[in-house]
């Protein structure tokens, strides 16, 4: 089931966005947060940092899962997910470094440590995930083609993916990982909420294939068609191919 709110502007999308998620930072128990990466969640990330300063709002006992992360990129690479998670949240709230998870996209044995990822995931309930969309409709890394019941796996990054992520790379396409670890599709659906970030007119046919395409591979995205509370937020351009 979808919640959609469109917004005029970046900013009120975040805020709008997260008004969702404080109302599970402020809930009855610590939560489990699903966190993505790119540019989509950062204003959010803003959001949960200024409400950690002004409010005092504690992530000391908050355990975090993020969705991806290249595969060949050491941890303390400038554009690893590890550094973007670090730099746009992690550094500026209180939760202990023990508490994150990111998949390891460093490690000797990369399928084993996509494996390990989903048994550690496997033994909580995502309160809330964080997501972006890709503009060929991926959500995390599971591209066109992936199937619904995947579980945290290797994924081949598609050309449109590279070449939409090249601007973190000095726009060179040549730099950007070809795979990636990812939770999968089933993983995801696990989740208690989504909250759903898309801006932009290059997410206008991602956006209106996961809501009103058919439920299809093609757009890995239209899985969440099934989820039961997903909270969509978009501006006008990424909401312009909607019929409603
Ligand atoms: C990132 C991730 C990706 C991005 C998507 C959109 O962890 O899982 O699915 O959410 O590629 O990226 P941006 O927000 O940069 O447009």
């Amino acid at each position: 089931m979808f919640h959609v709110t469109v917004k005029d502007t970046y900013d009120e999308v975040s805020k709008a966005a997260f008004s969702v998620m404080k109302s599970v930072l402020y809930g009855d128990h610590a939560p489990v947060l699903g966190l993505a990466t790119g540019s989509s969640p950062v204003g959010l990330y803003k959001e949960m940092i200024r409400d950690h300063q002004e409010n005092g709002t504690s992530y000391q006992d908050i355990l975090t899962f993020n969705l991806d992360e290249y595969i060949g990129l050491p941890r303390d690479h400038r554009e690893s997910y590890w550094t973007f998670m670090h730099v746009n949240l992690f550094n500026h709230i209180d939760i202990p470094d023990e508490n994150v998870h990111v998949p390891l996209g460093c490690g000797e044995n990369p399928e084993a440590d996509c494996a390990a990822y989903e048994a550690e995931l496997a033994k909580h309930v995502v309160d809330v995930q964080v997501l972006g969309i890709g503009s060929d409709g991926h959500i995390a890394f599971n591209e066109p083609g992936c199937p619904f019941d995947s579980v945290t796996h290797l994924m081949d990054l598609t050309e449109q993916t590279r070449r939409d992520n090249a601007r973190f790379f000095d726009g060179d396409i040549n730099q950007v990982p070809t795979k990636a670890a990812t939770m999968g599709l089933a993983s995801i659906m696990r989740a208690k909420k989504i909250i759903m970030i898309a801006t932009g007119s290059n997410k206008a046919d991602a956006i209106r294939g996961m809501m009103e395409g058919p439920k299809t591979v093609d757009c890995p995205a239209s899985i969440l068609q099934d989820h039961p509370e997903v909270y969509v937020f978009l501006d006008r351009e990424a909401a312009s191919k909607l019929s409603k």
